[in-house]
């Protein structure tokens, strides 16, 4: 299947990075004792995650390496708040964002996996069933902030601008490629 390398090598580094975005989280916001530990499970399901990842890699022989980052998150991020606590509340929602879109994408890929690739699309559909709880993880630490306000409005301004991001963004063979509107 064309990309298949590409995309797993990909999928190592969006687990990693999955792994410690959750870990910062643990660190900058509030200690809140329930939001710790939801977050605390999500980062270490992210690392095994990345474990599973890199033994498909091994079964698949692919030669193991870094994949450049997308530009999808970091642009994510350009419509967060840039004051504090908003800042944080914003962040949450856009990682609440990242984990759905990921989920949508990982499911649309196991579904196109031909039948001789029958262990990676079940690799995926394995994923998909963790990566269906994180986004509601997110949104619910995004809730308990202290002084968060307006969380469901800031969540459909920044769901409507990943949704533009994606209409903008190339369209590439990654998980968070776009429609290809632009580049
Ligand atoms: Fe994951
Ligand atoms: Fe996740």
């Amino acid at each position: 299947m064309p990309h298949l390398h590409a995309l797993l090598l990909e999928q190592a580094q969006l687990e990693k990075k999955a792994a410690a975005a959750a870990n910062r989280f643990l660190f900058v916001l509030p200690q809140n004792a329930n939001v710790q530990r939801s977050l605390s499970q999500l980062a270490r399901e992210e690392l095994v995650h990345f474990e599973r990842t890199l033994r498909v890699i091994d079964q698949q022989q692919i030669a193991f390496v870094s994949m450049p980052p997308s530009r999808y998150a970091s642009q994510l991020k350009v419509a967060c708040e840039s004051h504090l606590p908003q800042r944080l509340v914003d962040e949450l929602l856009v990682s609440a964002l990242i984990e759905a879109r990921s989920c949508e994408r990982m499911r649309c890929l196991a579904r196109a996996l031909p039948a001789a690739l029958a262990s990676v699309a079940e690799f995926y559909l394995d994923l998909v069933e963790a990566e269906a709880r994180h986004h509601l993880v997110y949104v619910e630490a995004a809730m308990n902030q202290p002084g968060a306000t307006n969380v469901a409005e800031r969540f459909r301004m920044l769901a409507l601008h990943e949704a533009n991001t994606l209409a903008t963004l190339p369209f590439t063979p990654h998980l968070h490629g776009g429609h290809g509107n632009a580049d």
